[in-house]
């Protein structure tokens, strides 16, 4: 396998980080969750007492706190400074302030730049909303998963549970979309398929059938 840089993007709950973790372990690729890194700035505004809409108070908080992933036996952790942050990052305080986080345009060009440092030398799986468009335009193989909301609502649900999170699924079914909303008629690097990216609809598939779409469209390009 070469070292190409795999982009992964899609709507909320569309099971991106679950296949491109999947693929990145197969390939042995450095694994990038992007969402976790919006998630860890949303985390510290709110520990921070930064408003959402203060977009250069949130650019002094990415500047001061480095934000870091460390790969373990029981799945990868996320780090803000040295405080590990990778289950408060789920809570649905962070879901549901992260979009308005996520639309400024200064805190994407920060993200963005330390997202391609990571990816420079290739051999990287990111996932994301932005990475075939923004943060990887030359990415050798672009991926856009979609699924009908009933799903991911459904996938969201069922991992809350499993977390001890609990939800009502009519509810996680409104958060999706009017995150899907927000991500999508955003200003700065909006959620839209790039070009030359593969769609593959992952409604009804498992996960194997998901990753093995993706490797299939790895091979047809060559690459595997
Ligand atoms: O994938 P996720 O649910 O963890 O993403 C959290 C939020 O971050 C989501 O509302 C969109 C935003 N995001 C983004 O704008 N760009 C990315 N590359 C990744 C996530």
């Amino acid at each position: 396998m070469k070292n190409i840089s795999l982009a992964i993007d899609g709507p909320a709950s569309s099971g991106k980080s679950t296949v491109a973790k999947l693929l990145a372990k197969e390939f042995q690729f450095i694994y990038t969750d992007t969402g976790a890194m919006y998630r860890s700035l949303t985390y510290l505004a709110i520990t921070h007492n930064v408003q959402l809409t203060d977009e250069a108070g949130l650019v002094d908080l990415i500047k001061t706190y480095p934000i870091s992933f460390k790969q373990t036996e029981n799945g990868q952790l996320v780090f803000v400074d040295s405080k590990e942050v990778t289950e408060a990052i789920r809570q649905p305080e962070v879901t549901n302030a992260v979009s308005e986080v996520a639309a400024h345009a200064q805190v994407r060009k920060e993200m963005v730049a330390r997202q391609q440092k990571i990816a420079e030398n290739g051999g990287v799986v990111m996932d994301g909303r932005d990475i075939g468009t923004a943060v990887l335009p030359k990415a050798e193989v672009k991926i856009f998963l979609v699924a009908s909301v009933a799903e991911r609502a459904e996938r969201r649900y069922k991992e809350n549970i499993e977390k001890g999170i609990s939800t009502d699924f009519e509810t996680l079914q409104k958060e999706i979309q009017h995150r899907d909303h927000i991500d999508s008629t955003r200003k700065a690097s909006p959620l839209v398929q790039a070009e030359d990216a593969v769609r593959i609809d992952t409604t009804g598939l498992s996960i194997e059938q998901v990753v093995e779409a993706i490797r299939q469209v790895i091979k047809d390009k060559g690459y595997l």
